[in-house]
């Protein structure tokens, strides 16, 4: 009886890992044979997200579309996921050049990307720009190219691969988000509301194509550590010193971020299961998006207090 007292939790941990090991398995390979021949564009194949997003839907057996803005590195990435690929179970890409900028000219992209396969299943609005500093120095000019980089642009470019989704009944629709789509944070106002904007259009765009059996879904992570920065460690205060702030924390925790890898995964997981919305955050920076929403005099305070506290050091140097 004592015996089996002791060996019963040991037992349960490795059973539960068990499960729980063969479970993951199990849904990465379901997840990975419904993008089989599924035609998947990528817009910017070559960020971090979008490399790897490449890497997972390429093993994954689909037809993938991967659009960038420079021919010589969608040609090196082409070159990376042939040579590791077993031919017989994948699809050699199809390169587009795209400049979502460039709003003028996506028409006639949507009509490359159209020409490739004759049809789109899945569409992964990833490309994005970004820009940092205060309001007062970001010129207006900047500003509309950051709405037109991150949002005219992929509207454009969803709007003109819409018809062929619902002639045909079913597609997906992903938009790689941030969480500055839900909530403002100082010194990227531009960045923050072309993902405002964003969020606003797909999640509109969500209800009215429900009836037509297109899915339409926002995964946002909170940061993205590309390959050439070192893993962060999760954020610990150091001992005997407490945080200055609490902006100072909670700006800490904000950065706490996750893998391009991890964020391809997801987005595989998100098109299997058909989810609506994700938040790739720790609890800390989905707290702020729930304080955001019902107590935002709090946030607002605090978010405040932190700008304070910024000129303040500056002011000191
Ligand atoms: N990095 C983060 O911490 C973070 C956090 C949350 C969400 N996200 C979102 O995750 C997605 C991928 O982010 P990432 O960090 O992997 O990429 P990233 O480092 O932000 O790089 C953005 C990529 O988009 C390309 N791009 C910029 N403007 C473009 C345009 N007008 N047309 C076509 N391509 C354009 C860039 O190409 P060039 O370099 O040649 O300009 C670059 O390859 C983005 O939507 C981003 O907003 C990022």
């Amino acid at each position: 009886m004592g015996i089996m007292a002791v060996l019963i939790l040991p037992l349960l941990v490795v059973v539960i890992s068990g499960v729980l090991y063969i479970y993951r398995t199990v849904t990465q390979l379901m997840s990975k044979s419904v993008v089989r021949s599924k035609v998947v564009v990528i817009t910017d194949a070559l960020s971090g997200v979008g490399k790897e997003c490449s890497r997972v839907f390429h093993a994954g057996g689909a037809r993938l579309v991967l659009c960038g803005k420079h021919l010589e590195k969608l040609e090196t990435l082409y070159d990376a996921l042939n040579s590791v690929a077993d031919p017989s179970a994948t699809f050699t890409p199809k390169l587009v050049l795209l400049d979502l900028s460039d709003v003028n000219c996506i028409q006639d992209v949507a009509k490359e990307i159209l020409d490739c396969y004759g049809c789109v299943d899945i569409l992964i609005n990833n490309a994005s720009t970004k820009v940092k500093g205060t309001v007062q120095n970001i010129s207006l000019e900047i500003d509309k190219k950051i709405m037109d980089a991150n949002y005219f642009g992929p509207i454009t470019l969803t709007k003109a691969l819409l018809p062929n989704m619902l002639s045909r009944r079913t597609g997906q629709i992903i938009l790689v988000n941030n969480i500055q789509g839900k909530l403002g944070v100082p010194f990227r106002a531009a960045y923050a509301a072309s993902k405002h904007a964003a969020l606003g259009f797909f999640d509109c765009l969500r209800a009215e194509l429900q009836e037509f059996g297109v899915c339409v879904s926002t995964v946002a992570p909170s940061f993205i550590h590309s390959y050439d920065t070192q893993p962060l460690p999760e954020p610990h205060p150091q001992p005997n010193k407490v945080e200055s702030s609490v902006w100072k924390y909670l700006s800490r925790k904000l950065a706490y971020g996750v893998r391009p890898a991890e964020v391809a995964e997801e987005i595989l997981r998100t098109v299997n299961r058909k989810k609506q919305e994700v938040f790739l955050a720790n609890p800390i920076a989905k707290a702020a998006v729930y304080i955001r929403t019902f107590f935002p005099e709090l946030f607002f305070a605090v978010v405040a207090a932190g700008v304070k506290e910024k000129q303040k050091i500056e002011d000191e140097k």
